[in-house]
């Protein structure tokens, strides 16, 4: 038997302000693995709360792209070797659900229209999703990592993008090894400016650097957000293993909260 746990983050940037908000999430992550629900499960519904929070970047208060769209990415990764993510979905509040339902489908991932065509026909809600205007701390995204007592590990982001982005752009959190990596009892998240994100293949390199070297999860996290992003670069990170308390590190004010039973 493993020791449940969980993790949560509010995004690079927005601060203590955020921390009671990310609290949220944890208590109904909590919730579910003190009932004996699974990491997955723990992980979605943890994300689906801070999607539902109009203060985060991601599912109801996703900023605008410059087009004036509002388009969601999410992903979800397992420690058994399942993975679904979707990118730039339309009429989605929830679009860590759709990624959820993908983790047993032969495809991984989906796009814009035909993401949200495959929602249509698996009946994920569809419903216009409000935004908001960006603004230059909008890296404020989030993720959940999850453990539950078989010691499964399940890590969740979704994100409306980073600010100030066109409606075709991609960011880091649908990209396997850039917003998220969870394998060899390992997960870690990231938020912050995709493109450094991506360009670094962060999540991927900093799980890496613990699995080879055997480095902590900290040193790890600093080894990442310190070498592999710029120093004016807003990034953060949260990792959770199979064993021990989860854990977060950033270049900026990045809320967070961690659980472990
Ligand atoms: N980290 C969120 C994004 O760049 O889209």
């Amino acid at each position: 038997m493993a020791v449940p746990a969980a993790i949560a983050h509010g995004g690079a940037g927005p601060g203590p302000s955020r921390q009671t908000n990310v609290e949220v999430s944890i208590s109904r992550a909590v919730e579910i693995l003190e009932a004996g629900g699974s990491a997955v499960e723990a992980a979605v519904e943890a994300c689906v709360v801070l999607e539902d929070d109009p203060v985060f970047n991601a599912g109801t208060g996703a900023v605008y792209r410059t087009d004036g769209s509002v388009l969601l990415d999410a992903s979800l990764q397992t420690s058994d070797g399942r993975m679904g993510f979707v990118i730039a979905m339309r009429d989605t509040p929830n679009p860590i659900r759709v990624a959820a339902d993908l983790l047993d489908e032969e495809i991984n991932g989906l796009a814009g229209d035909g993401a949200r065509e495959w929602a249509d026909s698996r009946g994920h809600p569809k419903a216009a999703v409000e935004g908001r205007p960006p603004r230059p701390e909008s890296g404020d995204t989030v993720g959940v990592i999850a453990r539950d007592s078989t010691g499964a590990l399940a890590c969740a982001t979704s994100t409306g993008g980073t600010s100030f982005r066109p409606p075709g752009r991609v960011g880091d959190v649908p990209l396997p090894g850039s917003g998220f990596w969870a394998d060899h009892g390992l997960a870690v998240a990231a938020t912050g400016v995709g493109e450094a994100i991506t360009r670094s293949l962060l999540s991927y390199r900093v799980h890496d650097r613990v699995i080879s070297t055997g480095s902590s999860l900290e040193s790890a996290m600093h080894w990442g957000v310190g070498e592999l992003i710029e120093d004016d670069v807003s990034v953060g990170l949260i990792s959770l293993s199979s064993e021990g308390p989860g854990s977060g590190h950033s270049n900026t004010d990045m809320p967070w909260a961690a659980w472990l039973g």
